[in-house]
């Protein structure tokens, strides 16, 4: 199943990169991926602007401080972070959301940061840099949202159908927009970005796949835990740690996400992600949703099923 393009995909410089109605079929991804990747020069990460520091201060904040005062797993994430390098357009990307959209800068780290952390506790870290597929773990799956028009990503109620339309277009635009400027639409970030909604069941989008990939759960997995613990502009009280692993456990309960990636969150949670697999994810219910919450909720319908 390919993609299309719903809404036309601009570059960083307004310039249409993809028409509205485009179908992604392999043999356009492969031109079209060709036409720019590796025409930009590759820069640190974590020596662009304040990364670092933007990083380490998310670290103490709550609830991810239960996790990264750990110096194992700060260690961890930083190791691997240092060696992310990537085109100067990304940058800028992640530069657009500090200064109009803060959240969304700090959920691309955080996301970053917390999945490259879960993998180290899954799969063994590969020897040959370019193996490493913890480093292909950058701030990426959000980039998609740089095509979402601010009001609608700052939108501090419910969603219209047709502003849930663009916000979920964020999928496929990443997965252009990384393929464009990586130059490469095979890869794991650019899989990432289009994957990153997808279910284990088939219940999310873009293409209602089964998600068959562990290393995008992964992200997956993190992008909903975020989603829910963190501050959103629709939902200025979020859900405490607890309820929001219940959520977790539930949805994985259903078929919707894999045991693998919830473990590990819930060992890290208790101190060690080494004690993923030994010690029991409890299904009972006992925290619950915070009031006035609107997430998942639209203006013209009653409930929207997936997170956003
Ligand atoms: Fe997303
Ligand atoms: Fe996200």
């Amino acid at each position: 199943m390919h993609p299309v393009i719903r809404h036309p995909v601009f570059d960083l410089d307004n310039t249409l990169l993809v028409e509205a109605g485009t179908e992604l079929s392999p043999a356009f991804m492969k031109e079209f991926s060709r036409r720019n990747g590796a025409r930009h020069a590759a820069v640190s990460l974590l020596e662009h602007g304040s990364v670092h520091a933007d990083l380490l201060r998310q670290f103490t904040i709550r609830p991810y401080d239960a996790i990264f005062s750990n110096p194992a797993a700060a260690a961890t994430v930083l190791d691997v972070m240092e060696r992310i390098t990537l085109p100067l357009p990304i940058l800028r990307i992640l530069d657009h959301f500090r200064e109009q959209d803060f959240h969304t800068y700090r959920h691309m780290l955080m996301i970053s940061a917390l999945s490259t952390l879960i993998l180290s506790h899954l799969e063994p870290r590969r020897r040959k840099p370019e193996e490493d597929k913890f480093t292909h773990f950058g701030p990426f799956h959000d980039v998609g949202k740089y095509s979402v028009p601010l009001p609608v990503l700052l939108k501090r109620t419910p969603l219209t159908s047709d502003e849930l339309d663009l916000l979920r277009h964020h999928a496929v635009s990443g997965y252009i927009l990384l393929s464009y400027y990586l130059g490469d639409h095979e890869g794991l970030a650019a899989a990432i970005a289009l994957d990153h909604h997808e279910r284990r069941n088939g219940s999310g989008y873009s293409r209602g796949i089964r998600l068959n990939n562990l290393v995008v759960e992964v992200t997956t997995v993190c992008d909903i835990y975020d989603a829910l613990v963190a501050q959103r502009p629709y939902r200025p009280i979020s859900y405490d740690n607890r309820t929001a692993i219940e959520e977790l456990t539930w949805m994985a309960q259903r078929g919707e996400i894999g045991w693998e990636a919830v473990q590990v969150l819930v060992a890290l949670n208790r101190g060690d992600g080494r004690l993923a697999g030994k010690i029991q994810v409890s299904l009972e219910r006992r925290g619950a949703p915070p009031e006035q919450n609107v997430y998942g909720k639209l203006a013209d319908e009653k409930e929207n099923p997936a997170t956003q």
